[in-house]
């Protein structure tokens, strides 16, 4: 079968590789101005698999510079080694002592698969041109306990203890470990955490941040973040907590789980080391698979700044578009930004102007006087085919409803997806950031974000208010970010 080229739904202003496939974020690390993103590749086909580590760097998470895959698959005549998920550090005192001429060497930790012995171990690779290309390390494995489900190890440096720890996944078991390392190659285990919260799946990619609570910079928790889902399960929880240096201990009611993202394609998502202003920037994979799309396969996320907010239930996070983002967007929008105050919708409401089918909308809406209120994505003309989001006021809920553009007969549960929310005073805020095949709400400035794709026809018209009963949109701020390929 010949696959369809689908320009339209290429996004615009999220990241996606020139051709090919690509799944979780890897080795996120900010260095000399730039942010290096790492991914999960296949080099030679539009699906999984040949795993390698795909690169790009960007100065603003906006537009993104190609690079030649990094860290290639490994094939002797015994054994192929992919090169699966991972982080990549800046060793600033060269404590691997992998650096060269007095400069610090970048060090990828990651998991070798092994198909043929069936085995995950962790391995090393070190890079002296600055993240460009890497050296295997002769005595990998670091990490090896001879086990089939072991991996995605995420590492950062632990300053009271001078040592750099690591969480890698126990796959199967729903676990956490902690490993101390002084030098990246010799590891101690210091801990486990889990199981807790969702279980239905195998753990994958954990990863573990301090985030400011409440905006104050003296106030610290720590939270794990774990992919798991399927099945309409959560695809990402978190947990809230302390971390010692050693064990790292939730706060909240473990088996309570708190999901990342209420759509159903966000997974695996890591953040960034060491990027500017202190700030904790968090990637993600999108990717729900309702359609082909060629000659790629798979996105990333919108980049999320991370914060912790104390709430009526407990600590919870916050996500917004990270502000490296929204300072830039401005240089992307073609046309002026379209601002709007005050507009009444009662019904099927105004088209609003552009095409391409790439936004960017910051809104206010009142709702005292609705029962839902919101967007409709606006299929090809003459259809009635339409993709609706926006907030449910009876059930207090943030949506997007694919059921007018989509059918899922397997599950057609996922083509609703909501998230609770509750409007503050009758005003809801959203921020709706549609590219081509990408849809991202945030709601409330972060409390809540669904993140899911969709497949608009190629000719589909753009974009509408609508509401049931009489909704305001206080404000509204729309930039098309339609830029081309
Ligand atoms: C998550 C994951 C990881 C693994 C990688 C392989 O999507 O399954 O656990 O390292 O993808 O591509």
């Amino acid at each position: 079968e010949k696959a369809v080229p689908t320009p339209h739904w290429r996004p615009a202003y999220h990241f996606t590789p020139p051709a090919n496939w690509t799944n979780d974020p890897n080795g996120l690390v900010f260095l000399n101005g730039e942010f290096n993103l790492y991914y999960q590749h296949n080099p030679f086909e539009n699906k999984w698999g040949h795993m390698s580590w795909g690169h790009a760097t960007s100065k603003d998470l906006i537009a993104w510079k190609h690079l030649p895959v990094a860290i290639p698959e490994v094939i002797t005549k015994d054994t192929t080694t992919w090169i699966y998920s991972g982080s990549v550090v800046l060793d600033k005192s060269n404590t691997s002592g992998f650096g060269i001429n007095g400069k610090p060497p970048l060090v990828a930790i990651f998991t070798a698969d092994q198909p043929k012995q069936k085995k995950e171990s962790q391995f090393i690779a070190y890079s002296n041109d600055g993240g460009l290309s890497y050296k295997q390390y002769s005595h990998n494995p670091v990490i090896d306990l001879n086990m089939h489900d072991f991996r995605d190890p995420n590492v950062f440096w632990y300053q009271p203890t001078q040592q750099w720890i690591m969480t890698v996944s126990m796959v199967d078991d729903h676990m956490v470990r902690f490993y101390g390392s002084k030098n990246l190659k010799d590891w101690n285990k210091l801990s486990d955490f889990g199981p807790a919260g969702f279980t239905k799946n195998g753990w994958e990619c954990p990863s573990l941040l301090p985030l400011v609570v409440d905006g104050n910079p003296d106030n610290i928790k720590w939270v794990l973040f774990v992919s798991s889902g399927g099945e309409h399960g959560p695809l990402i929880q978190y947990f809230v907590g302390d971390f010692d240096g050693i064990t790292f201990k939730s706060v909240n009611e473990t088996n309570k789980v708190l999901k990342v993202d209420y759509g159903d394609a966000f997974y695996a998502a890591i953040a960034w080391r060491d990027a500017p202003e202190n700030k904790k920037i968090l990637l993600g994979w999108l990717q729900n698979g309702r359609q082909e799309t060629y000659p790629w396969k798979g996105q990333m996320s919108i980049p999320h700044d991370l914060s912790l907010k104390t709430t009526g239930d407990g600590l919870v996070l916050n996500q917004l578009p990270s502000v490296f983002v929204t300072r830039a967007l401005h240089k992307y929008a073609t046309g002026k930004v379209i601002e709007k105050t005050n507009i009444d919708i009662n019904g099927a409401g105004l088209k609003l102007p552009g095409n391409g089918n790439a936004y960017w909308i910051d809104a206010e809406f009142d709702i005292r006087n609705a029962r839902k209120a919101g967007f409709n994505v606006v299929g090809k003309a003459g259809t009635d085919k339409k993709v609706t989001l926006g907030y449910d006021a009876e059930k207090q809920l943030l949506f997007v409803d694919c059921t007018g553009s989509e059918k899922d007969n397997k599950s057609p549960e996922n083509l609703i997806q909501t998230a609770p929310m509750k409007a503050i005073n009758g005003i809801v805020k959203v921020k709706v950031l549609l590219d081509r095949s990408s849809l991202e709400v945030f709601g409330n400035d972060g409390e809540k974000v669904i993140s899911t794709m969709i497949y608009p026809d190629k000719d589909a018209t753009g974009l509408a208010l609508f509401s049931e009963g009489a909704a305001v949109v206080k404000s509204l701020k729309m930039w098309n970010l339609n830029r081309g390929e």
